[in-house]
């Protein structure tokens, strides 16, 4: 059995990842892809228990935070996410690992090393083949995340750190290029799904060589 491909969503924000999210479940599905959607912070219910701590506890340490979201993800890479790229599932995850370095790094100013040490130990084996990175400028995704209600602790944040989890974010795709798909998410939504179909093509058609 060919393992399945691991593609993960990032961003700000009110960039756009739900709804790209179900155009990107459908593309696959109408290619006779199997699929698994899943989210981080969450995922699995062990995880989407502390993303509910993660999301509305006020006054947890940076530190704490950054446990925390890993404590879910140990659970959600050997619980589900690994077993079903076993499976020739494909997955693809609103959020993984470059969440963390940007927030819990760019924003919260945690440094790169002890993230990078917390990934070698604990998600070795699971990284994504592709991740989409939706970027736009801070002020248009957060009008867009206020719009929408039900803000979380992230998102009442003030626009500098938002700002240095973009930074961080843009930091991480001119690292690694070749996995890291910017897109340009302040673009119309026909324009943004065009460059997500020619990518994704692109992957279907090495996967199924
Ligand atoms: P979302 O479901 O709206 O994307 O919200 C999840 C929030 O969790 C988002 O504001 C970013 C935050 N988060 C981190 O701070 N670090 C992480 O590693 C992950 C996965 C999410």
């Amino acid at each position: 059995m060919k393992r399945g491909c691991f593609l993960t969503l990032e961003g700000g924000e009110g960039v756009g990842k739900t709804t790209n999210l179900a155009f990107i479940d459908d593309f696959l599905r109408r290619r006779g892809i199997e699929v698994v959607v899943t989210r981080e912070p969450g995922g699995v219910p062990v995880a989407e228990k502390l993303r509910e701590l993660i999301l509305d506890e006020t006054g947890l340490l940076p530190e704490a935070e950054l446990l925390l979201i890993f404590a879910g993800r140990v659970h959600h890479v050997r619980d589900k996410i690994l077993p079903a790229l076993e499976r020739g599932q494909w997955v693809v995850s609103d959020r993984f690992v470059d969440a963390s370095y940007a927030y819990q790094g760019g924003g919260r100013g945690l440094s790169w090393r002890r993230i990078e040490y917390l990934e070698d130990w604990l998600v070795a084996g699971c990284r994504p083949d592709l991740t989409f990175l939706f970027d736009a400028p801070v002020e248009i995704g957060l009008g867009r995340a206020r719009a929408r209600g039900d803000i979380n602790r992230f998102e009442e944040e003030t626009v500098a750190f938002l700002e240095r989890v973009r930074q961080a974010y843009l930091e991480r795709w001119r690292r690694e290029p070749g996995r890291i798909c910017r897109i340009d998410a302040s673009r119309p939504l026909a324009e943004v799904q065009e460059a997500i179909a020619a990518r994704l093509s692109r992957l279907v058609e090495t996967w199924r060589k």
